[in-house]
Formats: C-alpha cells, structure tokens, sequence
C-alpha cells in the first residue's frame, strides 16, 4: 500500500501513474494495480517537478505605493522610493510581506526560491528578518539567500563589512551590482570583491550585472573572467545582463565566444527587463533584455525570474512563474513549438542548475515533491498560462486548485481546438480535482 498514488499523470511522451510511499517516489508505470492511502485522478495533466523562482527580491515584495508610486518606471526612481521605504523597515513588516508572497509561489508550485536581500543597511535588518523566514518555512518551502548591496559594494560606506557580517549570519549567496558602483573603475573592483568574498566564504554568486541599457556597461566579461580564473563556472550566475540586448553584434559575438568557456548561468527577468529598460528610448525602444535566445543556443544555462513583485520597481504580480516564461516566449522572439518548450523549462530545469540543486526532477527514488499543470504539455501550459491544480512536498499535497470553468450559453468552453495529441487531457472543466479517498 502506498501513501498516495498520482493516476493518469502525463509525461514528455507518455501518460503513467505515480506512487509514493515515505515522501519518495516509489513507482512510475502505466498501470499500478495496487492502491494508496490517497487517489488522485491526473486527468492527463502534465507532471512537472516544481517551479522554481530563481531571482525575486523578497524583502521589497508587496510595497507598490508605498511611500509613493514610481511615476518614471526607471530602475533608478525604483531604487530613489526604496532608499525612502527601508528607513520605515521592521523585522514583522519584512516576516509578514515575504511569507505571504512566499505563500502565493508555494500555492502555484513554485517551491524553491532565490530571494536578494539588500544588505545595505547598517542593521541588517531586511537580511536577519530573511534568514528567520528561511527556517520557518522550511518545511514547505526552500529558501536561498543572496547578499544584496543594492546601493554598491565599494560605493556605499562599509559596503564590503556588511557583505562580510551577511555571510557570516548565514547568506547563501554572494551579490553585487557593478553597475551602481560610481565609476566603472569600481564597478569592476567591486565584481573581483564578489569573488574574493565566495572564494573566503565558499559560496556562489549571482550578482546584478549590466542592469541597464548603457552599451558601455561591461561587466559580464569582468564577471567570465572571473569564474574562469577561479574555476568557480557554474557556481556563478549573472543576473539581468540587460545591456548585452545593446551592446553591437561585433563585441557581442566576441563575448559569447568568451562565455561559453566560462559556463556560467543566467537569468533574465522578462517582466521587469522589458517595463524598467528603454525608458530613456524615444523610437524605435529597445526591449532591454539580454540575449537568452542566442545564449540558449549556445547551450549556455539560462533561467528566468520575476524579479519584483508589487514592490518599487514593478507594481503587478502573483509570483506564478509561467507569468515570466510567457514573456521571454513574446519579447525574446522564442515562439517555435521548441522555443516555448525551453522557456518552460527556464523556470524548472534550468533553474534548478542556476540555483545548484540536488535531486530536482521525477524519478523512481526521488523525492515526492512535483506539480500538476492544468494542460497536456509545457507548450500548451504556457499558451493557457494554465492554473496549477496540485502541488506535492516530500510526498504531501500542501496546495490544490481547480481551474476556472467558462460557460457560455450553458456550454463548457475549454480554450482547446481539437484533441489532437492531447491524449487522456480532460482539459477544464471536467475531472478537474476529481479524485477518491482510501484507507
Ligand atoms: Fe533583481
């Protein structure tokens, strides 16, 4: 008897149950003839290991409006408001903001999330509330850490100290942000800090690189350079890298040459990319993000975040992360039927290696823990942006929703044409959360 059995969950190329037993998958088959403690009809929906959010700052989350709305929808008013909004910052006020928005992944699977934290700020407040968070909902969710110098390493007074005290208290992960530094001089010491910092502290490094339009700004190389002096590769991630979408064809293809020694990971934040950059465009506007189409065929390791939830920044949101693919599929040109199926895998899979986990995906042996998507593949998951029905920890359901049903005339509308591969899919509004109860 196993603890619970998933029937009918669609795969890459075929449709299997799943059984669990002690927060493991036992079994994937066809047809397992034995029962479980729990049922649960799939209908045919897709199973995908959890969603992953690998780069959200989790300590300005769901403050839009307060002190005041960014009128301008630059990067930098963004960083002007939070400047005003971390002087009224509490402990309760970053537990209670980024819980909630926690609550909001888990409930539509993502369960692995990279947070930044700024950590420029002399009490570490928005950080040690982080790492009490971190352990609170560890149970549900995995929380890593980035030490964040949002206002610079080497520009803001005591900058390398605070990095320093972060890491120590218990940061996974060391930031940075060349850019903001007030010079480039600095901007690229301030990358060689990031190093020396993960080299002392062992730990990686995703640092805020080129998160602008300027096609001068050239950090990524500092950063390639880097990884390959220290052999650090796929321990370091270079978040944004918006300015690559600038720089011109002759020095970009030089530097994705130079990129795919150093393999190290990137993520781009679609949402946030295409909303803060080109603000200083007249015509034709640049869509400001880095080249995750070609850094894709590269083969180099690419994965995508939200970036900002209703915070300074970006006012809009849920934290669902097919929110993010589905943009990276419009405003990276990536609309082949292969294109839309890497952008899903940009928030899972991909992610995963960004975020260095071990035992991610589903496999006999592994851990339990897996979504069921409200469509019969990643494709169609991302045309629908389709509701997660079912989320699994270690073997318990922890969320479950039923798709919205469309009537129109007293007739089910399912948004699908035909059923052409769509197999065993029930699509909405039928067998949706339908399962039986055992033992
Ligand atoms: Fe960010």
């Amino acid at each position: 008897m196993y603890d619970l059995i998933l029937r009918g969950a669609r795969f890459e190329d075929a449709v299997a149950d799943v059984a669990v037993a002690g927060g493991r998958i036992e079994r994937i088959s066809p047809r397992i003839q034995e029962g479980g403690g729990r049922e649960i009809d799939a209908g045919g929906r897709l199973l995908s290991p959890p969603f992953i959010e690998s780069h959200v700052h989790l300590d300005t989350t769901l403050t839009a409006g307060d002190p005041r709305w960014n009128e301008s929808g630059t990067l930098f008013e963004g960083i002007q408001i939070w400047s005003e909004r971390k002087r009224s910052v509490t402990r309760e006020d970053v537990i209670s903001r980024a819980t909630e928005l926690l609550r909001w992944q888990a409930a539509q699977g993502v369960l692995h999330v990279r947070t930044h934290v700024d950590v420029t700020d002399p009490d570490l407040t928005g950080l040690k509330a982080m790492l009490e968070i971190r352990e609170k909902v560890r149970g549900w969710t995995d929380v890593q850490i980035v030490a964040f110098p949002q206002e610079g390493i080497l520009s803001y007074p005591r900058g390398t100290e605070l990095m320093e005290e972060a890491l120590r208290l218990g940061a996974d992960v060391v930031g940075g942000i060349p850019h903001y530094e007030h010079t480039r001089e600095m901007g690229a010491e301030s990358v060689r800090e990031s190093f020396r910092l993960a080299e002392k502290h062992d730990k990686p490094i995703d640092i805020h690189c080129d998160e602008t339009d300027d096609p001068e700004s050239r950090f990524l190389e500092v950063m390639a350079a880097e990884a390959i002096r220290t052999g650090m590769g796929q321990r370091v991630t270079a978040s944004h890298t918006t300015a690559f979408g600038s720089y011109d064809n002759a020095y970009a293809f030089k530097l994705m040459g130079f990129l795919t020694k150093a393999v190290i990971n990137f993520v781009a934040n679609p949402l946030i990319n295409i909303t803060l950059q080109g603000r200083y465009d007249s015509y034709p506007k640049r869509r400001g993000i880095t080249r995750v189409k070609e850094l894709w065929q590269n083969g180099l390791n690419v994965s995508l975040g939200y970036d900002d939830i209703m915070d300074p920044w970006y006012p809009l949101g849920t934290g669902g992360m097919l929110q993010p693919a589905h943009m990276a599929v419009h405003a990276c040109h990536m609309t082949s039927r292969e294109e839309v199926t890497a952008c899903f895998d940009m928030v899972t899979e991909n992610a995963a290696r960004t975020l260095g986990l071990e035992g991610y995906g589903i496999a006999e042996g592994g851990p339990a823990s897996f979504v069921l998507v409200d469509a019969p593949d990643k494709w169609d998951a991302l045309r629908r942006l389709a509701t997660t029905t079912l989320v699994v920890r270690d073997g318990e359901v922890i969320a479950e929703a039923r798709p919205a049903e469309h009537r129109l005339m007293g007739e089910t509308v399912t948004f699908q044409r035909g059923t052409e591969g769509l197999g065993d899919f029930v699509g909405q509004g039928s067998g949706s959360g339908e399962r039986t109860e055992r033992g």
